[in-house]
């Protein structure tokens, strides 16, 4: 088989079997694919699409690539969430400890934040003295210890996914649905899991806009989780505007904390909503409760019972970092050292419409994120949201308070954060309904 027959047949339209899908992704782990080899059965692959076989044959084979994880010598099931990511979006801090005081064991593999949307790596790394690198041998012995650990993805998980983002990343290949489910579930996989929750968003702040793609991607994503044995179920979930208030790590982190103590704002509820049903779903998914229902009710319990906070206190203390942001999570933030801006509305009126993507690129924009995958982060920087869609506002009422360094970055991020609103003379905006719909096998 030679590289240059599998990439004809995939331009001619022909559906790829499984041996020249291995040889494909072999061949690229090993080098033997050359890069414009292996990026133009990409474009291939990008204009003629994958039927579901070829679609779960390419992430088994991306999955295998690297390195699965064992974790069968913890005697509890499995399970996990991952998120296709939007602005504000945090809340794996609150699901992770939440799913572990429930009986989940939950080997979490996050990522790094870039461009308009946050990476929980990033915001745990909020959290003074917190350790996200970690051997294999440590990430086993804190999900022993706590039921749930954090990490980045190592180089001997799902290897081939790496080489093929960059390749995607520098051909405009990234925006296809049997690339995107391959990259995503070889990755999930790995970790070993029974159970997948995923929470597919759609709007303007999310990775798909469009709520037709989103939902063939949480479809995608779904079929390919049970076809690989893994009890997957998703959300499709509205980001029109951020989740919760925080956007901002250590603003992010101090929201979840709040959720965890039982105490936060009214503006935080679809974040502990989303957490809650999120969970609910991985604990009924894993076979913990029989029902959803019953789900709902334990999940619910153990963050009443402050049984979650538990369980992340006694991860961030396993993980190197200040525990005392338990007791008091106003530790997190130096206000003090900030300069604090209101964001005003230019006009009376409803809020319209929010591009929600504008406001996670004004905050990374002036530090609070990343632009490149080599800057470093300023975790204080953020913004907090008042207004949200449908609400009235007068002149000059708060749209919401970015925490910056001075003026500059006050004017500039302030300045386009105004301008994500839109406020017009529209009465009725639809109410927003978070959960949009959900996806079985
Ligand atoms: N996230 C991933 O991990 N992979 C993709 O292809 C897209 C989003």
């Amino acid at each position: 088989m030679r590289p240059q027959d599998v990439i004809r047949r995939k331009r001619e339209g022909d559906a790829l079997s499984a041996e020249e899908i291995e040889f494909f992704v072999q061949g690229v782990t090993s080098g033997e694919f050359t890069d414009y080899q292996a990026a133009a059965l990409l474009m291939a692959i990008y204009c003629r699409g994958m039927d579901e076989t070829e679609q779960r044959t390419l992430t088994e084979a991306m999955l295998h690539s690297g390195d699965v994880l064992d974790f069968s010598d913890i005697p509890l099931p499995k399970a996990d969430k991952h998120s296709t990511g939007g602005v504000g979006d945090k809340t794996s801090l609150v699901i992770a400890p939440l799913a572990a005081s429930c009986g989940v064991a939950v080997p979490m593999i996050s990522g790094r934040g870039l461009g308009h949307t946050g990476g929980t790596l990033d915001k745990l790394e909020a959290i003074e003295g917190y350790r996200v690198k970690l051997t294999l041998a440590e990430f086993r012995r804190v999900l022993k210890l706590c039921g749930f650990a954090m990490m980045g993805q190592t180089a001997e998980i799902a290897p081939a996914d790496r080489k093929l983002y960059a390749l995607r990343d520098a051909t405009a290949t990234i925006e296809t649905i049997p690339l995107i489910v391959a990259s995503i579930m070889s990755k999930k996989l790995a970790a070993g899991l029974n159970a997948l929750a995923l929470d597919v968003k759609t709007g303007t702040g999310a990775f798909m806009r469009e709520e037709s793609r989103a939902r063939e991607l949480a479809h995608a994503l779904v079929a390919i989780g049970n076809s690989c044995g893994v009890r997957t179920e998703a959300l499709l979930t509205d980001m029109n505007q951020p989740l919760g208030r925080a956007v901002g790590h250590a603003l992010e982190v101090h929201e979840c904390v709040e959720i965890l103590r039982g105490e936060s704002h009214a503006g935080a509820a679809p974040v502990l909503n989303l957490s809650v049903e999120l969970t609910a779903r991985m604990v009924a998914l894993a076979g913990v409760e029989p029902t959803l229902e019953a789900a709902r009710e334990r999940v619910t319990r153990a963050l009443g019972s402050g049984a979650a906070l538990e369980c992340f206190r006694r991860n961030v203390e396993a993980q190197g970092g200040d525990p005392r942001v338990c007791d008091d999570p106003a530790r997190l933030l130096q206000t003090s050292t900030l300069r604090a801006v209101k964001v005003e509305s230019p006009r009376a009126g409803f809020v319209t419409q929010v591009e929600a993507a504008e406001i996670g690129y004004a905050v990374s924009g002036i530090g609070g994120g990343r632009t490149r995958l080599e800057d470093e982060i300023d975790f204080q920087i953020g913004f907090v949201a008042d207004a949200k869609l449908g609400d009235e506002l007068r002149a000059g009422d708060a749209l919401g308070t970015l925490y910056c360094r001075d003026d500059t970055q006050g004017r500039q991020a302030g300045e386009r954060i105004r301008a994500a609103y839109t406020v017009g003379d529209e009465a009725h905006v639809a109410p927003v309904k978070l959960i949009k719909e959900v996806i079985t096998a």
